[in-house]
């Protein structure tokens, strides 16, 4: 098996740069050079000593000196040469050896066993590096196991989800339709309880309906509508502020904004991500007219946008929870909603790889704190002093 390969190694910088080999060579020669030299010295005062003319006494000592000293060079030479095969068979060969194999492994090679079995150290070493390998690999073999099997399921879930919701949109018309139908023909015949039992079947149908669509939005992130490319963040709002102008006139809601940068993203599901949270931000308004700013500053290679609103706010010990789907803080006959809107920004959001989070709230980043906040929302952001939410996303074809 081959995954990526590992990047190059640190080049190692001063005397180090120079491999062992060539030091052990340097000293060699340096030994040979200085051993060499100190022989025809010793030689060349031998020979001096000669020339003095020794007695018969004197001559024999140097003799026997000469015997001695050419015994203990052929002893030295012979070491010297043991301890250059030494070196190069029991140490730079192993070395080179290991080197190689590990520079398998780190090319790519990740299934190459590592083993040198001399000098003992270096297999111990080898042994060591080859369990950590092994070890390194099988768990990253069972992580990649583990994130395939979840891409399947999910992939699973989300057609499963687009099915189900696709497919139970046309049964769900006919009922609504159908029971519409029967009040509009037979609505004389009725009494009063039966309209109302009529009322409340129409109504179910119609909050399923609204349901229905939004979890097709919501399992249609990233499958269906995914093409990303340079965005105009300021159109994906105005698209959002035109579908909302019916909600923002009967609310007489002022929505303002920053200066909309461009993004790397899908218009349909930015337009989505607006849309929602302005209308929430309309719809869980207070008793004064709804005020909403849309902001955006540059944080680095993403844009940090914010939507924050005038209206009942957030408690922060909900401020995960709103993010689930389903979630919903309020009784339905007081907020209408299905409780899929948060859901649907983040899943957003994410799929364009940045985060979305209630201002004030870790939203499951400890990075992201109040300290974050701008002079413009700080302290908007609790319990019924209005909600800020923020995200990022990346930034296209820099705008500013
Ligand atoms: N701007 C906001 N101000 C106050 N509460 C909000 C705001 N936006 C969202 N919430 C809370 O988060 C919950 C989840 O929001 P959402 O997923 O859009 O569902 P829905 O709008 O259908 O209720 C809402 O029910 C509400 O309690
Ligand atoms: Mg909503």
């Amino acid at each position: 098996m081959s995954i990526h390969p590992l990047p190059p190694p640190k080049e190692p910088t001063g005397l180090g740069r120079l491999p062992v080999a060539r030091w052990f060579l340097l000293i060699g020669v340096v030994a040979g050079v200085t051993f060499a030299a100190g022989v025809v010295v010793v030689m060349a005062m031998i020979g001096q000593a000669a020339a003095l003319a020794p007695t018969s006494e004197e001559a024999a000592q140097i003799s026997r000196l000469t015997q001695a000293l050419v015994v203990l060079f052929a002893l030295l030479m012979a070491c010297g040469a043991g301890l250059a095969v030494i070196v190069r068979y029991a140490v730079l060969k192993p070395v080179e050896q290991l080197a190689g194999q590990v520079r398998a492994v780190a090319a790519g090679d990740f299934d190459r066993e590592l083993h040198v079995d001399r000098p003992a150290e270096l297999a111990e070493l080898s042994s060591h590096i080859d369990s950590m390998r092994a070890r390194i690999l099988s768990a990253w073999r069972t992580a990649t196991d583990q994130a395939e099997e979840l891409r399947r399921s999910n992939g699973e879930l989300e057609q499963f989800a687009y099915v189900a919701s696709h497919d139970l949109q046309e049964p769900l018309r006919k009922v609504a339709s159908f029971t519409q139908m029967l009040e509009q023909r037979y609505g004389s015949e009725l009494d009063g309880r039966a309209r109302q039992y009529i009322h409340y079947a129409v109504d179910g149908a119609k909050r399923m309906q609204l349901l229905i669509n939004d979890l097709l939005d919501f399992s249609r992130v990233g499958r269906i509508t995914g093409e990303r490319a340079v965005t105009d963040s300021g159109a994906a709002l105005d698209r959002a502020l035109e579908n909302l102008s019916a909600t923002i006139e009967d609310t007489g809601a002022t929505v303002t904004r920053d200066e909309l940068p461009r993004v790397d993203g899908n218009a349909l599901q930015l337009t989505q991500l607006f849309q929602n949270l302005v209308e929430n931000a309309l719809k869980f308004r207070s008793e004064e007219p709804p005020r909403v700013h849309v902001g955006a500053r540059r944080e680095g290679g993403m844009w940090e946008f914010s939507c924050s609103d005038n209206g009942i706010g957030v408690e922060p010990k909900y401020a995960d929870r709103i993010f689930l789907i389903f979630q919903r803080l309020h009784p339905r006959d007081v907020y209408p909603g299905t409780g899929i809107g948060l859901a649907l920004c983040r899943k957003i959001v994410e799929y364009h790889g940045g985060q979305l989070w209630l201002d004030g709230q870790p939203a499951g980043n400890t990075a992201r704190t109040t300290g974050r906040t701008t002079g413009r929302t700080t302290g908007r952001t609790t319990g019924g002093h209005g909600a800020t939410f923020r995200w990022t996303l990346p930034a296209a074809g820099d705008a500013r």
